[in-house]
């Protein structure tokens, strides 16, 4: 075997025929596995969680094996669809109807899952938020969506300026809450009131279902929409590339707060009826082998970045750990490097598959399968019922070898439906009948998708997608900061880390104590994953004449790369 090919080689995987099935799929042809193509009543909660508990032979599986540092959990399939008839009726006797935002603000627990599908059995809109947001993010995203309700805990409240928010009528409080008057709401207590049983709300496969803010280049965080339809392709896409069969245990890594976390951390697993496995709290490697070893993982969906760092700490600790259950394990978010590629193939003693989407495709796109030669570096191939392609600026199809945008033909199951209330800005995905995705890559002879890089200026680090924009918009808030010019600068073990080039204001000298507190100010003001880690203090940040921040400039400057065009620098 050529060191350039990894041979899919396992009994241990549902060997599905790529080619065949590319030729022969459509998915008109996937829709009869759910029920609604019998009763034609849709609801994604139904097909992933009360399908289960009406099924003699299902309902008393493990659906959630929840672990954290204090607590450890589980929940049947019918115990999860009881709980969350609950809060289903919690959100109707507060008046939540069909396709209100309902956004839910905790760390990961039984209880963000229960309160999930209570919303989706309503007919609501989802809107997760990664616990780390800080005020200012919080509010954007609030205030963008015009959230009705917000579901978080006692310690985040701090960090929701209900005061600026007109539309958010109801704060459900999940623990120990003190103060509950007018608009807010127990959730234990309520729950505790409420009957398990509730009558789900059937909606259009076109209907709202979710809403996951994403960054761009420019401008506040975008509504990201998606509508119960994307099941279709959640299930298909679990059952070809994350292999589900039954009885496996899957564990994927990622906070709902991000789309990983809802696709492939509830619906993909449990639209299969697989026991899932959510672990809260912080990464540690031991934490995190520790779970694959108690839990009997067999099917595992992370990100390079926490390969790297597991890559990182040697192989000693895994050798402490009985990995032996672990059969298939996935990779998104950011390149896969090979050399973690080869490290898995030592460590686990089986191949890592690398898949490709974003947050707007709601569900993967190009990807590894099991039965797929993988040849490392390449994010694979595109799914039956997917045509990608890589096109030039005018939507033109390019041969094979050369780079240009990655575009994929519009029109799959789990496509965003719209940036919400930006039609624009929506309408600018698309050329040519092509969704374009903003990032680079070219196809070889055989039809193997290589990455190359992003397009425009969104930084990734640690395989979470940060817009400089508002990073920029928060260092100039700072009293000392007078401008601010952001870039993603490569890190052998993030991916990117954060660069911040700032001038100050007249008065301000520099100092180590001035630029902790800069960076504090974002830590503590936005989010902790958006703050600069490196700060470097400038005369003036270029700029384009009609004033836009010429980041590009920054970052082959700091590079030190050929500075390309720059007859549009402001003089
Ligand atoms: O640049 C690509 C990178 O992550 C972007 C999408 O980020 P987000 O919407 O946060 O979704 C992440 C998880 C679905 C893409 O435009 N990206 C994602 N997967 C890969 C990747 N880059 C390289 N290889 C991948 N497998």
């Amino acid at each position: 075997m050529s060191e350039s090919v990894l041979k899919a080689k396992s009994n241990q995987h549902n060997l599905v025929n790529y080619e065949e099935t590319y030729q022969n799929f459509n998915w008109e042809e996937a829709k009869k596995a759910f029920s609604w193509n019998d009763t034609g009543k849709v609801n994604i909660a139904y097909e992933a969680v009360d399908r289960h508990a009406e099924n003699p032979d299902k309902k008393d599986q493990v659906a959630l094996h929840y672990v954290a540092l204090d607590r450890k959990e589980s929940l049947t399939f019918e115990q999860l669809s009881l709980k969350s008839n609950q809060f289903a009726n919690v959100l109707k006797s507060q008046g939540i109807e069909k396709g209100d935002r309902v956004f839910l603000f905790m760390p990961r627990s039984p209880e963000f899952y229960a309160s999930f599908f209570g919303v989706l059995k309503v007919g609501a809109i989802a809107g997760p938020l990664f616990e780390a947001f800080m005020e200012q993010a919080v509010q954007d995203r609030l205030e963008d969506s015009e959230a009705k309700m917000l579901i978080t805990t006692p310690e985040l409240l701090s960090r929701v300026p209900v005061k600026e928010l007109p539309n958010l009528e109801k704060v459900v409080l999940v623990g120990e809450a003190k103060d509950i008057s007018n608009g807010y709401v127990d959730y234990h207590k309520e729950m505790d009131q409420a009957s398990d049983q509730f009558n789900i709300e059937w909606v259009d496969l076109e209907d709202g279902m979710l809403i996951h803010y994403t960054s761009g280049s420019t401008g506040k965080p975008k509504g990201v929409y998606h509508v119960h339809n994307a099941m279709v392709q959640h299930y298909q896409t679990g059952k070809w590339v994350l292999d589900l069969q039954e009885g496996d245990v899957y564990w994927c890594t990622a906070d709902p707060g991000w789309v990983t976390g809802t696709s492939y951390g509830i619906f993909a697993p449990w639209l299969n009826g697989v026991t899932n496995v959510v672990v809260g709290g912080r990464f540690t490697p031991e934490a995190w082998y520790g779970a694959l070893d108690d839990y009997n993982v067999s099917v595992w969906y992370s990100a390079p970045t926490a390969f790297r760092k597991l890559m990182s700490i040697g192989e000693e600790t895994v050798k402490q750990f009985d990995l032996s259950s672990v059969r298939h394990i996935l990779s998104v978010g950011e390149p896969l490097n090979p050399k973690v590629i080869y490290w898995g193939k030592k460590a686990f003693e089986l191949r890592i598959h690398d898949t490709w989407w974003m947050t707007e495709t709601g569900a993967q796109l190009i990807c590894n399968y099991p039965s797929m030669d993988i040849r490392p570096g390449s994010m694979g191939k595109p799914i039956p019922g997917v045509v990608a392609s890589i096109v030039d600026d005018q939507g033109e199809e390019l041969p094979p070898n050369q780079m240009g945008n990655l575009a994929i033909k519009a029109g799959w199951p789990s496509m965003m439906r719209a940036i919400y209330k930006r039609p624009e800005k929506y309408e600018s995905y698309f050329l040519n009948g092509w969704y374009v995705s903003g990032d680079s890559a070219y196809r070889d002879e055989d039809g193997y998708f290589w990455f190359q890089g992003r397009l425009d200026d969104v930084i990734n680090t640690s395989g979470e997608r940060v817009g400089p924009f508002e990073v920029e918009s928060k260092l100039i808030e700072h009293e000392a900061v007078s401008e601010a010019g952001v870039i993603g600068k490569p890190d052998p073990e993030r991916g990117e880390i954060i660069k911040a080039f700032i001038a100050l204001n007249e008065g301000y000298e520099e100092s180590d104590e001035l630029l902790e507190d800069i960076r504090q100010y974002v830590k503590t003001g936005f989010a902790a994953h958006a703050a600069p880690r490196e700060i470097e203090v400038t005369e003036a940040i270029p700029k384009t004449r009609s004033g836009k921040i010429m980041r590009r400039l920054l970052k082959s400057r700091e590079l030190g790369l050929p500075e390309g065009d720059t007859s549009t620098l402001e003089e």
